[in-house]
């Protein structure tokens, strides 16, 4: 039996320990959950906070709000109804080309390989990745990389259901994920699922992709999840359920920032509003406003107006083209090993490597 701290050891800087206790002061703030899981959390890690970036991006000329900011707990629930909408084709795709190509990607799997996840969520895709990993491997560990702290909830339902998992998760955002996993001494599988990186704009995304890739060892593995262009019907009614829970998602932001900064939203003053911007080949989700109002935001000393009509920017997702997926890996230095779709063609998976 290879003991555990024999696989992947990490070679962050360690301040002292206060021993003892749960909590392990490191580089990285640890809370060890148990022998089997722990994780580390990265707020403050050389980003700017909730508050900083709300500030800036609502008082600019485009009000925005990041979309990384729809995951609190609330957040994170509706997103998980999202998932298995009638409308929401994105999940059931991807998770049919996991399925599908699994026979492919063990292929490229020699050997033992950590599992890294950057937004891993409830972690349903990943269980497709770990039945792989699992079955061939003595012990699987597994790093999901998640700002929302849904991921100590799926981390022990996956400890639960794979006997060989060791989990060290990371709280906070992908940066300081990468910068952490960057220091794990084995090889890695990097899952970057659900269309995650649709949420950057070309060029942040171009650079996440280098980020991603200054993570990775010269044998380690890039997965890739990518909605493809289509058309505009299937793309706007996948924003646009019937059951209105994507634009509870939507406004949840707004509730949010009532409650963590002092804001005064009024959620019945804004509607949602989701359409496809074919020239930038992109959906974008904005809150509308519904009447002339005035907003302040109290813990952050801003207050701005809203006309009738006028909009808050929430998300882009952009669609993705094969000619892009190909030019965006190279540009980031990484080879592209296959490219998998599932049978509508609505979706895409890539394995890429350096
Ligand atoms: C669209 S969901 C995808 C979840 C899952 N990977 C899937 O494919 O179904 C995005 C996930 O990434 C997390 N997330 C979003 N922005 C993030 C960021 N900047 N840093 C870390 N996690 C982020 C969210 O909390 C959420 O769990």
């Amino acid at each position: 039996m290879v003991r555990q701290e024999q696989l992947c050891s990490h070679a962050a800087p360690k301040r002292p320990t206060h021993g003892g206790g749960r909590v392990v002061h490191s580089a990285y703030k640890r809370v060890v959950v148990n022998p089997r899981f722990s994780y580390v959390m990265t707020a403050g890690h050389h980003l700017p906070s909730m508050a900083e970036e709300i500030g800036r991006s609502l008082a600019g000329r485009i009000r925005f709000i990041h979309p990384k900011f729809f995951y609190d707990e609330a957040g994170s629930l509706l997103f998980e109804q999202i998932t298995t909408l009638p409308e929401y084709y994105p999940t059931r795709s991807e998770m049919e080309i996991l399925r599908s190509m699994r026979p492919g990607l063990a292929g490229f799997l020699q050997g033992d390989f950590a599992l890294v996840e950057l937004g891993s969520g409830s972690a349903k895709k990943t269980r497709l990745l770990l039945d792989l990993l699992a079955q061939r491997q003595e012990t699987v560990e597994y790093y999901p990389i998640d700002i929302s702290s849904i991921i100590k909830e799926s981390s022990l339902r996956l400890q639960r259901d794979y006997k060989n998992i060791k989990i060290t998760g990371i709280l906070g955002q992908y940066e300081n994920g990468l910068s952490f996993v960057k220091g794990i001494a084995c090889r890695k599988v990097i899952a970057f699922l659900g269309s995650s990186i649709g949420n950057f704009s070309p060029s942040a995304a171009s650079r996440l992709l280098k980020n991603i890739r200054l993570a990775m060892g010269p044998s380690d593995l890039l997965l890739l999840g990518l909605d493809l262009a289509k058309q505009r019907d299937v793309l706007e009614s996948a924003y646009n359920d019937f059951a209105g829970i994507t634009a509870k998602f939507n406004l949840n932001v707004l509730k949010r920032i009532n409650t963590e900064l002092g804001g005064n939203f009024d959620l019945q003053n804004f509607e949602h509003l989701a359409f496809y911007n074919q020239s930038r080949r992109r959906i974008e989700m904005h809150l509308r406003s519904r009447q002339p109002q005035e907003i302040t935001i109290s813990s952050i000393n801003l207050s701005f107006k809203l006309r009738r009509g006028e909009t808050i920017l929430t998300e882009h997702s952009y669609k993705f083209t094969h000619g892009q997926i190909e030019s965006m890996a190279r540009g980031a230095g990484l080879g592209v090993k296959g490219i998998w779709h599932d049978s509508r063609k609505f979706f895409a998976v890539a394995l890429l490597s350096p």
